[in-house]
Formats: structure tokens, sequence, C-alpha cells
């Protein structure tokens, strides 16, 4: 049995494409209505929180693997490290970031603790390391489709950007059969390099308008986020990652995504040709 610690982004298409693949999968949700689809689709829905030890030990229950990827607390996801380390589960594949200790950015360090946990536990585990998500951009889709512009504090940057489904494809890859992965790290990113700009051009042929990007600063792109709903402090660290990402910080690209899966990365085109609806 296969134990996806979300159904976000990443972890709810790592449990689909492992369903798919005909293998036990189950996921632990908050919110069971949320996941219906996933339960139709033939993947075991355990109701549980991060926070609570007892529901992370009873979705553990015969777990071989576990794909660890949530907001990334760090007792949460410690908690599910020391549940997997008490079940004697095989493998844990982890999604993480950039992380270091000594990172201006919380939720980096945050992460660095998470792996230090993870070593420490001494169950075999990879590490999937990836650049940001093409999904971050769909947080701007209601502003372009309200004014055909988005602003962000990433300048001219260019970031090696990942389709989160080709994370999810990765862990759950890994996860059906992990024994080659024990103690790798693998930097999973698209297959191009792609600011703001390149964002906007992709959007203006696809959706058939001129779409512009504004260049802002960090309070005006923090400001923007907390008026957009988001918690002040999620939106100091987006916005601190996002000017970090002027300076270069995520001008990276590897062939790990295609060299794992043995087919392409997504690109950014095709990504936003999937979401198309979400922009209009
Ligand atoms: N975004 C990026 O650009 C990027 C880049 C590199 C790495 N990462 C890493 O990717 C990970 C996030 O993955 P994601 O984008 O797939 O996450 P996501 O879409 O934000 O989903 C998070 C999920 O966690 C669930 N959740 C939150 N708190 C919970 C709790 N206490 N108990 C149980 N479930 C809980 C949420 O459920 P509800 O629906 O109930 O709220 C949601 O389904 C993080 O480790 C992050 O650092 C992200």
């Amino acid at each position: 049995m296969i134990l996806v610690t979300t159904a976000g982004k990443v972890g709810s298409e790592a449990v689909r494409l492992l369903a798919e693949r005909g293998l036990p999968v189950r996921v632990l949700v908050r919110n069971p209505a949320k996941a219906k689809p996933l339960a139709e689709a033939g993947v075991q829905v355990v109701v549980g929180d991060l926070d609570a030890s007892a529901s992370i030990d009873t979705a553990m229950t015969g777990v071989t693997a576990v794909v660890l990827v949530s907001p990334a607390v760090p007792a949460q996801e410690l908690n599910v490290v020391a549940s997997a380390a008490r079940a004697g589960v095989g493998h844990i594949v982890k999604a993480t970031s950039k992380a270091s200790l000594d990172s201006p950015i919380a939720r980096r360090r945050g992460q660095s603790e998470i792996e230090a946990g993870l070593a420490a536990s001494g169950v075999p585990h990879s590490l999937l390391r990836s650049n940001a998500y093409m999904q971050n951009v769909l947080a701007s889709a209601p502003e372009i489709a309200r004014t055909d512009g988005f602003g962000s504090p990433a300048g001219k940057g260019r970031t090696g950007m990942v389709d989160a489904r080709d994370v999810a494809a990765v862990a759950a890859e890994i996860a059906a059969a992990p024994d080659a992965h024990a103690g790798k790290t693998y930097w999973l990113t698209g297959p191009q390099l792609v600011s703001n700009y390149d964002v906007a051009t992709v959007l203006s042929r696809l959706l058939n308008r001129t779409i512009t990007y504004r260049e802002l600063t960090f309070e005006q792109a923090k400001d923007a986020m907390i008026r957009a709903g988001l918690p002040e402090q999620i939106a100091h660290m987006n916005a601190q990652a996002l000017s970090l990402t002027a300076d270069g910080d995520a001008e990276w690209v590897t062939e790990d995504v295609p060299n794992l899966l043995g087919r392409p990365a997504r690109s950014f085109e095709q990504f936003a040709a999937d979401h198309t609806a979400t922009f209009t």
C-alpha cells in the first residue's frame, strides 16, 4: 500500500496516477468531500489531520511507501516521518524545494528542518527538490481575466518552472518502485527557463488578446497577495521567493524529469494550453 499524505496539487495527481497503474493507494485528507473523485477512481480515502499523530498512524497501517507532500509545516511532516519509522515503512518520497537552514525564507528553513528529521529517522527516502510550480501562475488568473495583466516582484528573472503534474508523476514513479532511488535527490524542472515576459507572450497568443506583465516592488506584491486573501506570513514568503527570482535564484533547468519518466517534461506552453479556461 502506498500512502500519499495530502490531496493537493501534487498529491491528488500522484494518487490518480498510482490508481491508474492498478497499485493500491491511500490518501489522507481533512475533508473527504473534496476527495470524492479520487475515491471514485479507486483510491482509499482516509480522513485525518497531519497535526493528529493518531490519525496518521491509522493511515500508515500496512503502508510500504509514502509520498510526503503537504504545506510543509515542520511539526506536521515530522509527525508523518515518525509514524512511518514506527510502522517500518520502506521508503518516503519527500516533495521539497530549494531548502536551506540559512535561507531568508522561513518556508525553506522549515523544509531543511524536515529533511534533517527525515535523514535522522533512518527511513530510506528520496527528495524531489522542485523549481517553482507552473500552477503558481494560476494565482494570477483572476487578475488576468479581469484586467488582461498581472504583476510580480520577479523582475526579468527566469525560472525553470515545472508542472506540478510532472512532480506528481515522478513521485508516483518512485513510490511504485523505490529501491533504486534511496538516498537520491532529484532537481525537478520544466524544459526551459521562463520569465514573466515569456508568460505574458504565451498567454497573449493562447488567449488571443494582449496580456501585460508589470514589474512590482516587494511591498506592492506582498500587499496585492494579502488583498487577494493570502495570510500575511505566506504573502511575505511568496514575495521573498519571487524577489530572489529577480536575482536569478530560480534560473536552473535539469534533465531529471525526462530521465525519470522517459518522456519530456511539460512545457509552459502545454501547461497554459491545458488551463486557458481559467484565464478567461
Ligand atoms: N508551489 C511551488 O512553486 C513549489 C515549488 C517547489 C516545492 N514546493 C513544495 O510542494 C509542497 C506543496 O505541495 P502542493 O503544491 O501539492 O500542495 P497544495 O496544493 O498547497 O496542497 C496542500 C494540501 O495539504 C492539505 N493540508 C493542509 N494542511 C493539512 C493538515 N493539517 N492535514 C491534512 N492535510 C492538510 C490541504 O488540504 P485542504 O484542502 O484540506 O486544505 C491540501 O490538499 C510543499 O512542500 C512545497 O514546498 C512547492
